[in-house]
C-alpha cells in the first residue's frame, strides 16, 4: 500500500472523428477503423479502500446510474481485484459530467479511470499494456479511454495507436433527449450497409497538415445514416452546426450526440449560445476544447513533427 486513502482519476469523453465499419466478425462484433479524439470533458472516479466484507460499492451523483455489476465501474473493479489476487473491499465514487448513453464513451471512460485509480490505490504498478488488456475485456472503447488523445482504433475498437495530434480546436456538442443502443445502431447499419467509406490515410494526412477541408471531407461515421434514418433530428443538428460556422460536424459513435468543430474559440462560443437558444431546453449543449494528454513538450514536438 502507498498509504494514500483515496485516489481520484479522470475519465475523458471521446469523439469519433470518423468511424468505418469493415465487416462482421465471427464473434458478432463489427470490424471497425475509427479515428478518435479526447475532449476536455471528464467524469471523476475516486477509489477508497474498505473492509473486504463490504465488497465493491459505488456512489454516483446521478441517482439513476446502476450501482451493481451492470455498471462498467463495478466490472472494472471486480476484474482488477481478481487479476491482482487482492482480497479487499473498494468504495468507488463516480462523479459524472459526461452525458450518459450519448456516443461519448462515458461508461468506458469511467472503467478506464477505475483501473487507473485502483492501480494507484493498491500500489500495484501494472504497466499500461496490462490495464489495456483488462480494459479490452470490459468494453471495446476502454483501451482507447486509457490512452486518449488523437488515436486510430481498429479490431473491434480495442487495438489503439496514437497518431499525429489534431490541430487545436473547440467542439460544440448537442445531445438530443433520447438514447441510442449501440447494438441497435450496428444492426441498423447491417440492414443498410454503405458504399461510402472514410479514407483514413487521407484523414491522418489532413490532421497532420492541419488541413480543415481535408479533415471535413473524411469526417464520416457509417453509423450516422443508420441512426439518422430513424432519428432525422441528427441531420438537423449537423446542418445547424455547419450553418453556424462549424468547420466540420458529425455524429459521435452510435450517437445520438452530434458535434461541430471550430478552429476559433470565439466562433465556437457564438455557435454554442445560438444553438442553446435554437434547440429545446431538454437537449444538452456543451462546448469544450479538444484535449491531448501528452504534456506541453511532447505535444509541441508531435505538432512540429506533423508539420514536417
Ligand atoms: O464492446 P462493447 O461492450 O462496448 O459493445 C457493445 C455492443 O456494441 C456489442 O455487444 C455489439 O453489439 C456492438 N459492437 C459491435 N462492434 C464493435 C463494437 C460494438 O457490433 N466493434
Amino acid at each position: 500500500m502507498n498509504g494514500r486513502k483515496a485516489i481520484c482519476q479522470r475519465g475523458y469523453a471521446k469523439l469519433n472523428l470518423s468511424l468505418d465499419v469493415c465487416g462482421v466478425r465471427e464473434d458478432g462484433y463489427h470490424e471497425v477503423a475509427m479515428i478518435m479524439q479526447t475532449i476536455r470533458l471528464w467524469d471523476e472516479v475516486t477509489a477508497e479502500l474498505q473492509p473486504v466484507e463490504e465488497g465493491i460499492t459505488i456512489e454516483c451523483n446521478l441517482p439513476y446510474i446502476p450501482k451493481d455489476r451492470r455498471n462498467l465501474v463495478y466490472q472494472a473493479a471486480e476484474l482488477f481485484l481478481a487479476e491482482c489476487g487482492l482480497s479487499s473491499g473498494v468504495k468507488l465514487h463516480v462523479f459524472k459530467k459526461i452525458p450518459v448513453s450519448a456516443g461519448l464513451a462515458g461508461g468506458s471512460a469511467d472503467a478506464a479511470a477505475t483501473l487507473k485509480a485502483l492501480n494507484l490505490l493498491f500500489g500495484t504498478q501494472l504497466p499500461i499494456a496490462r490495464l489495456i488488456e483488462m480494459g479490452a475485456g470490459l468494453g471495446s472503447d476502454v483501451p482507447y479511454c486509457l490512452i486518449g488523445g488523437t488515436c486510430l482504433a481498429t479490431g473491434r475498437g480495442e487495438i489503439v495507436e496514437r497518431i499525429r495530434p489534431m490541430p487545436e480546436a473547440f467542439a460544440v456538442l448537442i445531445k438530443p433527449d433520447f438514447s441510442i443502443s449501440t447494438p441497435w445502431a450496428y444492426a441498423r447499419y447491417d440492414e443498410m450497409q454503405s458504399d461510402i467509406h472514410p479514407d483514413l490515410e487521407a484523414m491522418q494526412a489532413a490532421i497532420a497538415a492541419g488541413d480543415w477541408d481535408g479533415i471535413r471531407a473524411q469526417m464520416i461515421n457509417l453509423l450516422e445514416p443508420a441512426v439518422s434514418d430513424e432519428y432525422p433530428v441528427i441531420t438537423d443538428i449537423r446542418d445547424q452546426l455547419l450553418a453556424h460556422g462549424a468547420r466540420a460536424a458529425l455524429m459521435s459513435g452510435s450517437g445520438p450526440t452530434v458535434y461541430g468543430l471550430f478552429d476559433k474559440e470565439k466562433s465556437a462560443r457564438r455557435c454554442y449560445f445560438q444553438l442553446k437558444k435554437y434547440f429545446p431546453e431538454r437537449y444538452t449543449v456543451i462546448m469544450r476544447e479538444l484535449y491531448q494528454p501528452l504534456g506541453k513538450r511532447r505535444l509541441r514536438n508531435a505538432r512540429k513533427e506533423a508539420a514536417n
